[in-house]
């Protein structure tokens, strides 16, 4: 099979399947039309128009695996709000301890009486001493490396190519002919990030050491795996040496887990005995509601504690009004304590171990150069014959004709996967009957693709 056919199929599925989107949903055109009178794009946030559809979904119910659109669709979502919904989307549990929160105050610049459990929990789940709370994972990120720089007197920031930890300047940068500088997309950012920011390619430890060695990193951060282009994972013992060498060149170590608590219960890090400075989650700890968390060492505490004492009183730039809140406390508690469970672990890595086999196989039985690259509950479908080691190979793997056509011709049959890239991610009210369903309709996908 040439590419060429490929491509030649797919910009074809793409124009046909665009034209039965907007047969399928009139009632979401109604509203695009209607809510572009005031809001930019016809969406809350610009980016929600980027998905590639003519216009974009409006949903009206969403709960566990499932949500249906305006039009009345059902949709199996195994996008689930990128990570946002990784626990189902309105569990029972949440639902019910976010009503009974809702009668007795959402926010007060003060601690529920629920603070210490959460604080317990939070420790239990991830395995870290202390926490401090934030609303996003982006600011959970920012505050780190503030906390960071204040512990250690550095200012530079080490990252890795194809990072992603939200909108935080400092990480949104490229490496263009080896020089840090600042992405090409980023809208009205005016300093050179590069000025504080190194990133090297991943599962480069050597790279790693020549920037460490030059004494001046405040912080390592990165996902365990990166997956935000594409999934690249660790090579064996990368994390390990990272680890090591941020110990020895005296940098923090921050794990961002916002993405890679599809490992395990508890994440990544603690499912592979590794302790980071600052870990940071966010996204599904409060069942989708607005939360982040960082968690630190005694040791660390310790220091960010004199470090806050030295500083002259006043605002320390670590922090927002509504972080912490009493809505959000219920929240974090019952996501972690009744949702995220083993059970539910232990049904999401199964379920996904199997998808992951029958998704393979399917490519196989077509002789498609691609691969399924798998972390936990969460799988990547790369145009690639093997999963990328870095992001170089991940974005040199990406077709956006054929993985726009591929996600439509989904789209307009019930099954919803990540946009911008090629994720699925398994929550713990996805059914076997759920994933049968998107093997189905990915190998009716793959004949049309195929097709001479
Ligand atoms: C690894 C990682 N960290 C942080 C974030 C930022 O999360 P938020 O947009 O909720 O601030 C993201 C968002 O996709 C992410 O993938």
């Amino acid at each position: 099979m040439l590419n060429t056919n490929l491509i030649t199929n797919a910009t074809a599925l793409l124009a046909s399947e665009r034209a039965n989107y907007v047969k399928l949903h009139p009632k979401s055109a109604e509203l695009s039309a209607k809510a572009s009178q005031h809001f930019l794009y016809g969406v809350p946030m610009h980016w929600m128009n980027d998905w590639g559809t003519p216009v974009p979904l409006f949903i009206n119910h969403a709960e566990g695996a499932h949500f249906t659109c305006a039009d009345g669709i059902d949709y199996t979502d195994f996008c689930l709000g990128d990570t946002g919904a990784m626990f189902g989307h309105s569990p029972a549990p949440v639902a019910k301890a976010i009503a009974t929160q809702a009668s007795r105050g959402y926010t007060a610049m003060l601690p529920s009486t629920l603070a210490p459990d959460v604080g317990e929990t939070l420790s239990d789940f991830f395995g870290l001493d202390d926490w401090q709370l934030a609303t996003t994972a982006t600011d959970a990120n920012r505050f780190v490396l503030r906390w960071a720089r204040a512990v250690t007197g550095r200012s530079k920031l080490l990252v890795f190519d194809g990072c992603y930890h939200g909108t935080i300047d400092d990480t949104e940068i490229d490496i263009i002919d080896g020089k840090t500088v600042n992405r090409a997309s980023l809208l009205g950012q005016v300093y050179d990030l590069g000025m504080h920011t190194v990133a090297v390619p991943f599962n480069d430890l050597a790279a790693v050491e020549r920037e460490l060695a030059k004494g001046d990193v405040a912080v390592l951060l990165t996902e365990p795996a990166l997956t935000n282009c594409g999934m690249v994972l660790p090579n064996s013992g990368f994390i390990e040496g990272i680890r090591a060498l941020t110990t020895k060149y005296g940098t923090l170590l921050t794990l961002d887990e916002t993405h890679t608590i599809s490992t395990a219960r508890g994440g990544w890090a603690k499912a592979n005995h590794i302790t980071p400075d600052f870990l940071v989650v966010g996204k599904p700890i409060a069942g989708g509601l607005p939360a982040a968390a960082y968690g630190f060492s005694e040791a660390m505490a310790t220091r960010m504690k004199a470090a806050k004492d030295s500083a002259p009183a006043g605002h320390s730039g670590i922090g927002t009004t509504l972080s912490g809140n009493m809505m959000t406390l219920a929240a974090i508690h019952a996501t972690l304590t009744e949702i995220a469970t083993d059970a539910a672990y232990k049904h999401m890595l199964t379920l996904a171990a199997s998808l992951e086999h029958q998704l393979s196989a399917a490519i196989k039985a077509k002789k498609l150069p691609w691969n399924i690259t798998r972390l936990g509950a969460r799988l990547e479908l790369q145009f690639c014959e093997k999963s990328p080691t870095n992001a170089q190979q991940a974005r040199d793997a990406q077709n956006d004709t054929i993985e726009s056509a591929i996600h439509l011709y989904l789209l307009n049959r019930g099954v919803l996967l990540t946009p911008f890239h090629n994720m699925m991610l398994i929550c713990p009210s996805t059914s076997e009957a759920d994933t049968n369903r998107l093997l189905e309709v990915f190998n009716d996908c793959l004949n049309v693709l195929t097709s001479q």
